[in-house]
């Protein structure tokens, strides 16, 4: 089992320690992961030794957020290539440990193919775990750039959409530093907002049923000092009717080569809550979200949860008594519809914004230019 190599470690997590990284400690190599589900009750790390203990935790969300899990399983394949294990079954079980988020097998691959063509050259499997590290490592450090000119681009967008100023804005799921190598997707727009003084309010969604939003967006809103209120999912509407929602910012997990949007479940009422009321509903990914093979919004397989995860609240904090060890809320044995994501059609999208520049109106042939952008020939 997965928690025969992952230990915790609860010493105190120090200002602005990312949300993952890579350790050498002398009893061999470790990613070491702030554990997610325990926020933002407790900072407690989570230290994986082997690639099974990593799927485990992007299973239970200890790590997540599509730019991370990019990160976390380029991570994971430099782990099994520097302990000596199968890259291949290791690269196999973490690409597949979720389906929406398609960075994840992204960053798996590139961390595989690094390692394969180094052992390809070289015949030493210590060279390809060192270049299955380096690719990882450069992952991390080009989502962290990435992250900044997002930032710059949404934010210009913001100013060109909104001239007024005193954004206020609404958000969806978790998309700050704890998803990404910076300062993340539609979070940073928000903060880069806030440092320009234009943000009135960020209007966070608690996110149900696993509360990214009130857990996680509001600690890091918190942390960052934002104006924000957290509210919840089922409130947005009466917001939006009060006229107190300029514009709507959230992530992705995929997005199709038609520019439909797989995003956390939610996401999609939000879009046709913005188009009634004639506000701009801005997804904010970087180009490694985008997924070209992916043809439309029917193609991208959208994660079913179990279904304790609505019958029970899942806290750190709740009594473990329910059968997925949380606070039952519905009567036993009752069934649950449980999507982790929803697609949102590319007419109800106003701008995708990636560190490559904006694309709106959403086309295929709009987003096909900016891939072709991104990836030198
Ligand atoms: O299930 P999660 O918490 O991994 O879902 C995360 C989201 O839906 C985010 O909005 C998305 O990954 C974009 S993060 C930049």
């Amino acid at each position: 089992m997965a928690d025969q190599y992952a230990q915790t470690r609860e010493d105190n997590r120090p200002a602005g320690t990312p949300a993952i990284r890579w350790e050498e400690p002398p009893e061999g190599p470790v990613v070491v992961l702030l554990d997610q589900t325990r926020l933002p009750a407790e900072e407690v790390e989570l230290v994986c030794t082997d690639a099974p203990a990593l799927v485990e935790a992007i299973r239970s969300l200890a790590v997540r957020g599509a730019p991370l899990l990019g990160i976390a399983g380029a991570y994971g394949v430099a782990l099994a290539a520097a302990r000596g294990f199968d890259v291949d079954d290791a690269a196999t079980a973490l690409a597949g440990a979720r389906p929406t988020a398609v960075n994840l097998s992204v960053g798996v691959r590139r961390a595989q193919s690094a390692y394969q063509s180094a052992l390809a050259k070289t015949g030493d499997a210590r060279l390809a775990a060192s270049a299955a590290l380096a690719a990882a490592r450069q992952l991390h450090q080009e989502d962290a750039r990435a992250s900044a000119r997002m930032a710059e681009h949404g934010l210009a967008l913001l100013d060109e959409l909104l001239p007024g100023g005193g954004h206020r804005i609404l958000t969806h799921c978790n998309t700050g530093s704890l998803v990404s190598g910076g300062e993340g997707t539609a979070f940073a727009v928000a903060l880069a907002a806030h440092r320009a003084g234009r943000l009135r309010r960020l209007w966070v969604d608690e996110t149900r049923p696993l509360l990214q939003g009130a857990r996680l967006t509001a600690y890091e809103a918190a942390r960052n000092d934002l104006a924000y209120t957290l509210l919840t999912d089922n409130a947005a509407g009466s917001l939006f009717a009060a006229g107190e929602v300029d514009a709507v910012l959230v992530g992705a997990d995929r997005i199709a080569a038609d520019g439909s949007v797989a995003n956390k479940v939610g996401s999609y009422p939000l879009a046709v809550l913005a188009r009634y009321h004639h506000v701009p509903f801005i997804v904010v990914a970087p180009v490694t979200t985008l997924d070209p093979a992916t043809p439309d919004g029917a193609a991208i397989e959208v994660e079913q949860r179990p279904g304790y995860e609505v019958t029970e609240f899942i806290s750190p904090q709740a009594p473990l008594t329910g059968a997925g060890g949380g606070l039952p809320i519905a009567p036993l044995g009752t069934q649950a519809y449980n999507p982790a994501f929803d697609v949102t059609p590319p007419e109800l999208v106003t701008a995708i914004v990636t560190e490559e520049g904006a694309v709106s109106p959403v086309t295929a042939e709009g987003l096909a230019e900016l891939c072709g952008r991104s990836r030198p020939a």
